[in-house]
């Protein structure tokens, strides 16, 4: 823990997690890391400025070379690696598999996760956890970028990253491939409790890579806010996900993105799950309550 956690618990006792984004800003990978160790005023500026909805793509967070080899790596794992899919019931292998549309008489996703109105999620996804060998070596590219905003949540540096699954919050990185064409997430919000902030980084970017379609958010009249034009590839969207955010679908090579967090794993009973637009306006109250509320 440190002084960052009392700025967001702070605020936590009066007010929801945010719902809609406000401004997507820009900062350079290593004045954010000065900032984060050096400047508990400026910090608390950024932090509250999220709290507000705002997004953070923090620039050059990872290097280019680095980028390409995840992605060459990536590439010979899944030829030479058979799709699987496992639950955080335990402790599991790393896998990748791919989720496919939704029929609409089904009420289950492929990974049978409970599927609501309006939310989809096609992509082919790898998942890496900390207690296996990190044989791609890629917790170990993100470690700096990781640490620093574990930090700026107000974790310790070390926070979860020893937790297996019956410890209830993990770390988890999330590789996803949303495939040209057709790979997409439809408008939703996500719990963000314990890792307060999204981390994610491109591994693609929009003018190379793809030309339409990408990463969104919602503001608060339900518009949709594109970040793509500021996202190089190596870049880090930083956001809070109960901000209400997609994945449109993309042309081209498609869309690649890495997202490192902590989530629940599958051992808590009743998990805090997402909830697509149409889902959450039900109750916008009873949601904002449980995703201010700490399960754990
Ligand atoms: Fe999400």
């Amino acid at each position: 823990m440190n002084d960052y956690e009392k700025i967001w618990e702070g605020y936590l006792e009066d007010n929801y997690f945010p719902s809609w984004a406000r401004l997507v800003k820009t900062i350079e990978y290593s004045e954010f890391k000065n900032i984060v160790l050096n400047d508990y005023g400026k910090t608390k500026d950024l932090i509250l400025d999220m709290l507000a909805g705002d997004i953070i793509i923090i620039k050059n967070a990872i290097s280019k070379n680095d980028v390409k080899k995840i992605k060459d790596d990536l590439y010979e794992y899944s030829k030479s690696t058979p799709e699987s899919d496992y639950k955080t019931t335990e402790v599991i292998p790393n896998f990748h598999v791919k989720s496919k549309r939704r029929d609409a008489s089904e009420d289950k996703g492929t990974r049978g996760y409970k599927i609501q109105d309006g939310y989809d999620e096609v992509g082919h996804s790898y998942y890496f956890y900390r207690w296996n060998k990190d044989e791609l070596k890629i917790f170990n590219k993100v470690k700096d970028l990781w640490d620093t905003v574990k930090i700026f949540n107000g974790l310790d540096i070390n926070q979860y990253k020893n937790n297996l699954p019956k410890d209830k919050i993990i770390d988890q990185i999330q590789i996803i491939h949303y495939t040209a064409n057709e790979g997409e997430i439809t408008s939703h919000c996500d719990m963000s409790r314990w890792q307060k902030t999204n981390l994610t980084v491109s591994l693609t970017e929009k003018g190379k890579d793809f030309h339409i379609g990408g990463q969104y958010f919602l503001d608060e009249n339900e518009n949709r806010v594109y970040s793509e034009d500021l996202v190089k590839v190596g870049d880090a969207p930083l956001f809070i996900s109960t901000i209400f955010h997609g994945v449109e679908s993309t042309d081209y090579k498609g869309r690649w993105q890495l997202l490192a967090t902590s989530i629940q794993s599958q051992c808590v009973k009743d998990r805090t799950i997402s909830h697509s637009l149409i889902n959450f306006k039900k109750n916008p109250k009873k949601v904002l309550e449980s995703y201010r509320r700490n399960n754990i």
